[in-house]
């Protein structure tokens, strides 16, 4: 078999902007390829917008907007969103697509040539959420069961494909190959579905209630079920049918799902596929939830975190590690900031960023910063042990990420971590170096712990590609010589001796849980406003005289590209110098209520007195947002 992998995620609707959920999955998908890569396969990752359907019509109509216009700003934030997440997909399709409509158009006329889909009349409960019809058991108390809404009774004439005429058959699939749907609970309840009969689908919409789709290739009167569209996306995408990658991938196609959308890739899109005479996909991957306080994250019950927000607090690789290493694949589980604070504190920053520095300050102060010989006489033993381990964590992450077990495979990683910690306790290189007969015996621990520092930075790339880079780049490894293959990670003794390697890096700087801020500096961390102080009590915040004050004047501080000059009226006028020039023009700050110190010290600032100061919140880019009140208030108001 050829060495080639091909991962796919959703394509996610884009009626809601990106949140940790789909962040979750397309990190998952980034992760596999980029092992696989690894791995010397040839891979495709796939990702993408659904951006047809009622619910994209509805959303675009509660922003104003056409369709067209609306889809384009939120697929575009997706798009904006991947490389923030150092995600690297190789293609990112739309289902408006012309290539991706084409394809549609064809498979469904061939379905239809074929006889697989007929016209009927058909009466049903509607969900406007899920854009489809359900039938009274799939119903919770006459609700459904994602939306919690009453279905709308729908009668009207539509095409219909005959999945029923396909169940045995797909039964019998499931269970010859049993490793299809996996984990295995998702296989069981496609299963347990398939036990009751299968109702055929209704695969079309009329125009008169619906749009915005692609047109059925036979009948104009008609667009296609949102569902059909987008699962063909999967290889329109691959540039289905003549494609070389088409060819090459097709064969080789793992899907990412979570266990909302099972039943749509576990029965219908085997079904459509079987019908269209191509081969089925080769294994169907169902993840759970991301819950907040136990409910699933999701628009409608307005709990949703931000991707974006996470990133530029705790940056990229402590966010997509937090992800891998909490949930279990196929399980749910809760999401709290507290507890990604108390995995990059005990897992990041402590056991992985300690022994990284706490090795190479050592390589610094001992071999002023040059790599050591990794060979002494007689020592070889030294050698072995982190050897061995180090197979034995390589082993174990590999058959850990073949089964979807991303917190297995960290594990395993961690456990050499704390293997190398206990190498360096037990050999002690702080005594080695007070003897100089130990010279050499010390170069050769030190170069065993570089050598295990290699492996653990190597097998971290998949997960956290900035700072296995990075932790590379510390190693003596750099770019010229390309990112490490797994191969090279199993080959001991690569890194060189006499290459002299730079001062060492926090990694993963520590988070003060009580105020929720990074302390020190992180490698990629942005992070928001500077330190904090300790506590005060509330005595000394009331010395503080907090005013509402109506800006009347602005004009710019000579010579000063920051700092405006306003007058304001806080109850008496004032003049107050702010550094504001870079996010706000004078004219848009006249008759703005903004926040003032008012009994600041008066201070000059570029030969202009200022009697207070307003206040503002900074950003990463430098710019600021002014305070503001959320309705008129009288000037000179006091804030309590
Ligand atoms: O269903 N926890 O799009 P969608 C974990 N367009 N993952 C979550 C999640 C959560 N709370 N919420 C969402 C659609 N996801 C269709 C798919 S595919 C041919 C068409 C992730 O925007 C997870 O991957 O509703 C889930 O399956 C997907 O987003 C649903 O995205
Ligand atoms: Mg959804």
């Amino acid at each position: 078999m050829a060495r080639r992998f091909y991962v796919t995620t959703p394509i996610y609707y884009v009626n809601a902007r990106p949140h940790l959920g789909h962040a979750y999955t397309t990190i998952v998908a980034d992760t596999l390829n980029r092992f696989y890569r690894m791995c010397d396969f040839e891979t495709f990752f796939l990702t993408g917008t659904d951006e047809h359907g009622e619910k994209i019509v509805l959303a675009a109509r509660q922003e104003g907007l056409t369709p067209l216009a609306y889809v384009e700003k939120i697929s575009g934030l997706f798009r904006g969103l991947w490389p923030e997440l150092n995600i690297e997909y190789d293609y990112f399709i739309r289902t408006t697509d012309g290539d991706h409509i084409k394809v549609v158009r064809q498979v469904l006329q061939n379905i239809y040539d074929a006889g697989d889909i007929y016209f009927s009349e058909y009466e049903g409960a509607y969900c406007f959420g899920c854009e489809r019809f359900y039938t009274e058991r799939e119903l919770v108390d006459g609700r459904c069961p994602d939306h919690k809404t009453i279905p709308e009774a729908i009668k009207e004439s539509n095409y219909f494909f005959k999945m029923s005429k396909y169940q045995d058959w797909l039964i019998d699939h499931i269970e010859s190959n049993p490793d299809f749907i996996t984990p295995e609970r998702y296989k069981n309840e496609v299963l347990a579905f398939l036990r009751e009969p299968l109702d055929d689908l209704c695969i079309s919409r009329p125009k008169t209630r619906l749009k915005w789709g692609i047109t059925l290739p036979f009948d104009d009167a008609y667009v296609t079920y949102v569902w059909w569209d987008a699962l063909l996306n999967y290889i329109s995408a691959l540039g289905y049918p003549d494609s070389e990658n088409f060819k090459k991938f097709w064969p080789v196609v793992h899907h990412i799902v979570a266990k909302d959308i099972l039943k749509p890739h576990g029965i219908y899109w085997p079904i459509m596929l079987k019908a269209a005479g191509l081969p089925l996909y080769r294994q169907l991957h169902v993840h759970g939830y991301w819950n907040v306080e136990e409910s699933k994250m999701s628009k409608s019950l307005g709990n949703v975190v931000d991707p974006l927000e996470l990133k530029s607090v705790y940056g990229t690789d402590a966010f997509r590690y937090f992800l891998l290493r909490e949930m279990v694949f196929g399980l749910d589980s809760n999401f709290s900031e507290e507890a990604l604070v108390q995995r990059i504190n005990a897992d990041l920053a402590n056991d992985l960023g300690n022994l990284f520095s706490r090795s190479l300050t050592m390589v610094h102060k001992y071999f002023n910063g040059v790599v050591p010989e990794g060979k002494a006489e007689g020592e070889s033993h030294l050698e072995h042990d982190l050897r061995s381990e180090a197979l034995t964590a390589i082993e174990a992450y590999t058959e850990a990420l073949g089964e979807f077990a991303f917190h297995r495979a960290l594990m395993a990683v961690w456990e050499f971590i704390n293997r190398i910690n206990k190498y360096i306790d037990v050999t002690a290189p702080w005594e080695l170096a007070k003897k100089k007969s130990q010279h050499g015996l010390l170069g050769v621990v030190l170069y065993n712990i570089l050598e295990g520092l290699r492996v653990i930075a190597g097998l971290l790339y998949p997960i956290m590609p900035r700072a296995s880079v990075v932790m590379q780049e510390h190693l003596g490894i750099t770019a010229a010589q390309g990112f490490q293959t797994l191969a090279s990670l199993k080959t001991w003794g690569t890194t060189q001796p006499g290459v002299t390697l730079p001062k060492t890096v926090t990694l993963f700087p520590r988070i003060d849980l009580k105020q929720m801020q990074p302390t020190g500096e992180g490698h990629e961390r942005d992070v928001r406003g500077g330190p904090v102080p300790e506590e005060i009590p509330m005595e000394t915040f009331q010395q503080v005289v907090l005013q509402v004050a109506t800006v009347l004047d602005a004009e710019p501080v000579p010579r000063s590209k920051n700092l405006l000059k306003l007058q304001v009226d806080a109850g008496e006028p004032r003049t107050v110098v702010a550094g504001i020039a870079r996010s706000y023009a004078p004219r848009d700050l006249i008759g703005k209520q903004v926040v003032l110190v008012a009994n600041l010290k008066p201070v000059k600032l570029m030969g202009v007195l200022s009697q207070g100061m307003i206040l503002a919140a900074g950003t990463d880019h430098g710019t600021c947002r002014l305070l503001t009140v959320d309705g008129p208030v009288e000037a000179g108001t006091r804030i309590k």
